[in-house]
Order: structure tokens, then C-alpha cells, then sequence
């Protein structure tokens, strides 16, 4: 298995098949998960069942709470194209933050990539945290966000009154590495918890612009066969469209997480 950093964020890893169960390093896989924080692995060939067993080295893979999964694996989440104005995902996000214990790790693997466009973005929150000043960092330190699903239940066809809040901490310890990052999704997280409305709304609005600093930032440009692979206590991910409507198919599991502290 060879390592290879990417950008800020990120490693590829080439000459391994993760559909051998027997030939796969899963200690090395996971220091190099703790160090990278995004794992591009290339060249796979998997089945819904190879995915499946795979994302036990992260964790016990999750049902998402309001997509609707594949048949006979409801873990597995298809996603493909529905059109740029149906295309759900294009904002900084970690994935279910709206959760009390959002998932630890995303898969994702690729089935079919359009000829352009379709990029995802990464974004390296543990930087985002450190390059903060000092002051901001006092400020906000033991401060909550309050998170909600209620975009993505309308989205679904649920019903408003059926949303639901979490509150999180906007600094999020890893609880493996021990590092701190910044812990916010824009589309999911209402305010912030005990402060003036006005503080509230222009923090979080510097701190939306701040966590996609370019100089954190790794951009994944698709081969079809790659399996990527990213933490969500640390990074947030944007999946840019601009694919028209050219077929683009991806096959998505999470694995159970614990409460953000
Ligand atoms: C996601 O945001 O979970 C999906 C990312 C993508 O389709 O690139």
C-alpha cells in the first residue's frame, strides 16, 4: 500500500484491493485515516456487499435518517444526478451534524463520473481552528451551536413541525487525535447558543467564509472505481455540480459516530 498526501487535507493510496478482505491493512489504513483525514483509495471494484464490509474498519454503518437507502442495503444511500436544481449537496457541510451522534466517517465510491464537473471539495477544519485568533478562540470556547434538520425534512417531504435541534460545540475535540477543529455546517446550524442574535449572526457568518479558506482546501477530481473516504469531525465537504445532465453515480454509507465534545 503506498501513501501519498494530496494538499492540505487528503492522501491517495494506491496498490491495494480492498475487495480482498484477508489482504487488507487496517491498522496502517487507520493511522493514515487519524494523520490525513481524507483517504482517496483508486482503482477499486466494489459491490454493494464489498462496501459494506469495508466501512466496518471506520465503525457500524448507519441508516441515514431521512434518505431512503438501497434495496437490501439500507446503509447504502445511490446517489446520481437529479439535476443541478435538485443537487442537494453543493454547501460546506459535515454530514448529519443535526444528529446528537452525527457519523464519524463518510464512503464514498464512485460508479460513474460525468466527463466534467463533479467535483468534491475538502476542507481541513483542525487549520481552520488553529489560524483563528486567539481572542476568537477565547470567545467561542465552550460555546454551542444549535443544529436542525429542518431543511432537509422539508427537502424529503417531511413536515416542519416534525424538525428537531441538537446542540454541538463549535470547536469540536477529535476524540482519537485529541486536535481541535471548527465544527459548523452553514445549511444545518441555526445560531449560536446564549448570545446576542446580532454577535450570533455575524460570527457565524465570518466564521462560514473563513472554514473554506482555499489554503485548506483539497479538490477531488473523479476517476470511476475510487473509494473516498473522509472525517467528518474534522472536514467539511462540498460536492460541486456543473454536470449538466451527464450520468453521475455514487454508492454512500457513514459509520456511527459519538456525541461531538
Ligand atoms: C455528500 O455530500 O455526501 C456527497 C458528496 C458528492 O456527491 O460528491
Amino acid at each position: 500500500m503506498d501513501i501519498e498526501q494530496v494538499g492540505p487535507v487528503g492522501a491517495e493510496i494506491t496498490d491495494i484491493d480492498l475487495s480482498v478482505s484477508e489482504q487488507i491493512p487496517v491498522k496502517a489504513i487507520e493511522e493514515a485515516f487519524l494523520k490525513h483525514s481524507v483517504l482517496v483509495f483508486k482503482n477499486q471494484k466494489l459491490s454493494p456487499e464489498d462496501l459494506k464490509n469495508i466501512s466496518l474498519i471506520w465503525g457500524e454503518p448507519l441508516i441515514h435518517p431521512v434518505f431512503k437507502g438501497m434495496e437490501n442495503y439500507p446503509e447504502i444511500i445511490e446517489i446520481k444526478n437529479l439535476g443541478e436544481k435538485y443537487h442537494t449537496n453543493a454547501h460546506w457541510h459535515s454530514d448529519v451534524t443535526f444528529e446528537e451522534e452525527p457519523p464519524n466517517a463518510t464512503l464514498l465510491y464512485s460508479l460513474e463520473i460525468p466527463d466534467e464537473g463533479g467535483d468534491t471539495l475538502f476542507s481541513n477544519q483542525y487549520l481552520a481552528y488553529e489560524d483563528l485568533s486567539e481572542e476568537l478562540k477565547e470567545n467561542l470556547t465552550n460555546k454551542l451551536a444549535i443544529h436542525s434538520n429542518l431543511g432537509v425534512l422539508i427537502l424529503s417531504g417531511g413536515k416542519a413541525k416534525d424538525a428537531k435541534e441538537v446542540e454541538h460545540p463549535i470547536f469540536r475535540t477529535h476524540p482519537e487525535t485529541g486536535r481541535k477543529a471548527l465544527y459548523l455546517t452553514e445549511a444545518f446550524v441555526k445560531e449560536i447558543k446564549d448570545v446576542e442574535s446580532k454577535f450570533s449572526q455575524e460570527t457565524l457568518s465570518a466564521l462560514y467564509k473563513h472554514s473554506s479558506n482555499e489554503s485548506y482546501i483539497y479538490r477531488h477530481k473523479w476517476t470511476a472505481g475510487d473509494l473516498v473516504v473522509w472525517d467528518n469531525r474534522c472536514v467539511l465537504h462540498y460536492a460541486e455540480h456543473g454536470y449538466g445532465n451527464q450520468n453521475r453515480t455514487m454508492h454512500r454509507i457513514t459509520t456511527a459516530g459519538s456525541k461531538p465534545l
